[in-house]
């Protein structure tokens, strides 16, 4: 195709420079068509032009009075993407030039070839031939829509963006999208909506706890990552998070701990264990135990000289001796402290019913 395109291009070429005698297949003067390019005087025959002219066909100028043989510029400055040969004996009138790109270059035409003729002008026709690179061919994923910076920092994106395809938007932060968090590539590599946005995410202000303080400025609304720190005031133990992180959601990392307050030991004339140790409670700071502490009572066994052990556990300033335990009167204690029931020896387990 391009061969035959090149042929026929020659073919005009050579017979743009017969004369006369062939006159019927030289064009009429064409004014305009090849730039920068000026026309010898019009002739119908030799007898139009002075002596030294001949009435020639002129390419696109028709026939014109030219000097046959004027040159045109030869040698012409070398080019780093085209070869240019001489097709014709001599550089004068009508002589013929290729311009052949080298690989990889074409003409902006897509050819990779052209043929320029010596005009009475004394120039090459046509313009400056330039030999660009050739486009590699185009795999059909290489056409993609631009993914600017922002929206890669802003989002995971599935998809790649091709021409045709989808991609899909989250926002990293995890917050909710505002906008269609589906987007299209189409045809011309552009997005059919635009981009999307984050929504900006706050948490608001934790609950208050009890008993205890918040660590932390006091405002309306946190930013995502900020941390809060809670105290428990003087003999309360914090139960739950020190610390909660507002996260990319809107959410606090937990639910606000809970300060929790201390328990009276409700025994007072018999040992409890606390803690693997065997204690009189007046012998226990403030006769209390931390939230969450166990202590065992000791009860009596309803028919043998043994004690029974039963164990409560401390919870928010509450603890309920079990069941099965009586506190020793004022005069048992006073009078027979190594009979009181936690004072005798424990059952052994074939005592327990
Ligand atoms: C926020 O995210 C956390 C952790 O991913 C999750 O446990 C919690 O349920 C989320 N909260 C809401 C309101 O979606
Ligand atoms: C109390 O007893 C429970 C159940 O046996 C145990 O899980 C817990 O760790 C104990 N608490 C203390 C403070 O020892």
């Amino acid at each position: 195709m391009m061969d035959f395109a090149l042929l026929l291009l020659a073919l005009w070429a050579v017979a743009g420079s017969v004369s006369p005698q062939a006159a019927g297949s030289c064009p009429e003067r064409l004014l305009g068509d090849e730039r920068g390019r000026t026309c010898p005087r019009p002739c119908k025959t030799d007898g139009d032009c002075g002596n030294k002219r001949q009435c020639l066909c002129d390419g696109q100028c028709g026939l014109s009075c030219v000097a046959p043989g004027r040159p045109c510029p030869w040698p012409l400055p070398p080019s780093d993407n085209s070869e240019t040969r001489l097709l014709s004996p001599t550089h004068s009138f009508s002589a013929l030039l290729e311009v052949r790109c080298n690989p990889g270059f074409t003409l902006p035409n897509g050819l990779d070839a052209t043929i320029r003729r010596c005009q009475g002008d004394r120039q090459w026709s046509g313009d400056e031939p330039i030999c660009t690179a050739t486009q590699p061919s185009s795999p059909p994923f290489a056409q993609t829509c631009p993914v600017p910076d922002e929206v890669i920092d802003t989002f995971s994106i599935q998809g790649n963006a091709a021409v045709g395809t989808s991609i899909h938007y989250s926002c990293l932060s995890g917050a909710d999208i505002v906008g269609s968090s589906e987007n299209f590539c189409q045809d011309n590599q552009t997005w059919q909506y635009p981009h999307p946005i984050c929504k900006q995410v706050y948490c608001l202000s934790p609950r208050e706890v009890d008993q205890g303080y918040v660590v932390a400025v006091q405002k309306t609304e946190y930013e995502v990552g900020f941390d809060i720190h809670y105290l428990c005031k003087k003999n309360f133990l914090l139960d739950g998070p020190q610390k909660v992180t507002c996260l990319s959601n809107g959410s606090w990392s937990a639910p606000p701990p809970f300060c929790r307050a201390r328990c009276l030991i409700p025994a007072g004339r018999s040992r409890v264990t606390i803690g693997g140790v065997k204690r009189w409670p007046f012998d226990v700071t403030d006769a209390m135990v931390p939230h969450g502490e166990n202590v065992t009572f000791y009860c009596n066994h309803p028919r043998k000289q043994c004690n029974l052990a039963a164990t409560q556990t401390c919870f928010d300033g509450k603890l309920q001796p079990p069941a099965c335990y009586l506190e020793p009167t004022w005069l048992q204690y006073k009078l027979f402290p190594h009979r009181l029931v936690s004072e005798i020896g424990e059952c052994e387990p074939g005592d327990v019913e």
